[in-house]
């Protein structure tokens, strides 16, 4: 297993879609056991491929209290139930440092693979449907902070820029 580098915003890599994974084989297994233990590391509650440079669409998810719960979505597909939208405050691995509210909607069902290639379905509630929804976003080239005024993204693009001039 290793730990993977995260990439940051604005790093353009980030804007890539991410390719259906054809066959739930050892190493897509092994980019989940990286992944999970990327996410661990980090800490964080998710982590989608696209963030460790890798376009392929997997994801990972963890909600619990107990960092014990490890929840594998490979090819998600979302599907919105119903109108009613929530407010969460969102933060990110590659945006980091920065929390701000995102409004999106309550009721989806996922489906996906699991790290076994077998199909599940679920329908999330609270912190894990808006973890599911900002991780597929990542599949898709998106970022939580697309969802804000363009005047908070620059402000947070130029801090993290000038981070990133910093370390180099
Ligand atoms: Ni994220």
């Amino acid at each position: 297993m290793a730990i993977l580098e995260i990439i940051e915003f604005p790093d353009p890599r980030l804007r890539t879609t991410a390719k259906a994974v054809k066959e739930v084989n050892e190493s897509i297994q092994n980019l989940v056991k990286d992944m999970l233990e990327t996410m661990y590391e980090a800490p964080g509650v998710g982590l989608a491929a696209t963030q460790v440079n890798v376009h392929k669409r997997v994801m990972v998810i963890d909600v619990s209290e107990e960092r014990d719960q490890p929840q594998v979505f490979i090819n998600p597909q979302v599907e919105v139930l119903a109108d009613e939208t929530g407010e969460y405050e969102e933060g990110c691995l590659s945006v980091p440092g920065f929390y701000e509210t995102v409004i999106r909607p309550l009721n989806i069902r996922v489906k996906a693979l699991d790290a076994e290639g077998k199909a599940f379905e679920l329908e999330p509630e609270g912190l894990l449907a808006t973890c599911v929804q900002h991780e597929l976003d990542h599949l898709d080239g998106k970022l939580f902070v697309d969802y804000l005024s363009p005047l908070k993204r620059q402000r947070i693009r130029k801090k993290l820029e000038k981070q990133h001039r910093q370390n180099d």
